[in-house]
């Protein structure tokens, strides 16, 4: 019997100081080789908006898209949990709304909901799904989906004040009932302040070593997403190549009646 991953675990991970992994994911198959593979949460990214539906950013995509690869991924796995990225706009407009929106995700098959920011409203809509039962991984430092708000993509936390800063948002959003904390794009000293300061686990990306997981976009790991590499992303293969190769040994193939061959037609 496959062991799920939960909430449980991972502040079971927590509290014995083992490193846990997150990569993104948007389909079935892929979700189901990363999770044979060992990783420990996996995460429907609204990094999905760029990387595989080609938008400028990741404020372009709804609900509705992200239901769609929600329930792909969630078909997939069967040992790593499995967290939706709440999209822009659908748990902004009221408490209500979120937990319609938020709620949704779970009955798609996923385990928890992802949510960005710290402030007054974000903390009450923290509690909220809390209370109805949708585990929520919070996510501050860079949060893109205040990318007009934060006037680009810039780091965040540097300074003492501006640590001290995300360490409250944490704290409030910890206290809300939050599961873990995704921290993006901070100094490494600042995201070990913090870290050490918190009782739920928090999960760099780009927020160095002293986190207590990693995450990474997938198609960055594959060498899938040829648009830009993050400085804190590792590319481990080269799929936009064997992709290509693949796609040009076929249509050669096919140009040169080596496709189909004897084996391959009834
Ligand atoms: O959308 C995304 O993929 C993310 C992670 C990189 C944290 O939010």
């Amino acid at each position: 019997m496959v062991k799920k991953i939960t909430v449980n675990t991972l502040k079971k991970y927590k509290q014995q100081n083992e490193k846990f992994s997150v990569l993104t994911t948007y389909d079935c198959y892929t979700a189901k080789y990363i999770d044979e593979a060992g990783i420990d949460v996996v995460l429907i990214g609204d990094s999905l908006a760029m990387v595989a539906l080609g938008y400028a950013t990741t404020n372009e995509i709804g609900v509705e898209e992200m239901g769609i690869f929600t329930k792909a991924v969630a078909r997939g796995v069967s040992h790593a949990m499995v967290v939706t990225d709440m999209p822009f706009l659908s748990y902004h407009t009221s408490v209500e709304d979120a937990v319609k929106n938020c709620g949704q995700m779970i009955k798609f098959g996923a385990n928890a909901v992802k949510i960005e920011g710290g402030g007054d409203y974000i903390v009450s809509v923290v509690e909220r799904l809390c209370q109805v039962g949708i585990p929520v991984m919070s996510h501050l430092g860079f949060t893109p989906q205040f990318l007009n708000t934060l006037g680009g993509y810039k780091i965040q936390g540097k300074t003492q004040d501006a640590a001290d800063e995300i360490l409250k948002q944490a704290k409030r959003l910890e206290e809300a009932g939050a599961f873990s904390l995704v921290l993006e794009m901070v100094p490494e000293d600042a995201a070990k302040y913090i870290t050490e300061n918190l009782s739920i686990p928090t999960i760099s990306c780009g927020a160095g070593r002293y986190c207590d997981a990693q995450v990474l976009v997938s198609d960055d790991v594959f060498g899938k997403f040829p648009e830009f590499k993050p400085k804190f992303a590792r590319k481990y293969g080269d799929m936009q190549s064997l992709i290509m190769e693949c796609a040009r040994r076929f249509n050669e193939d096919v140009k040169t009646g080596k496709f189909p061959s004897e084996e391959e037609i009834f």
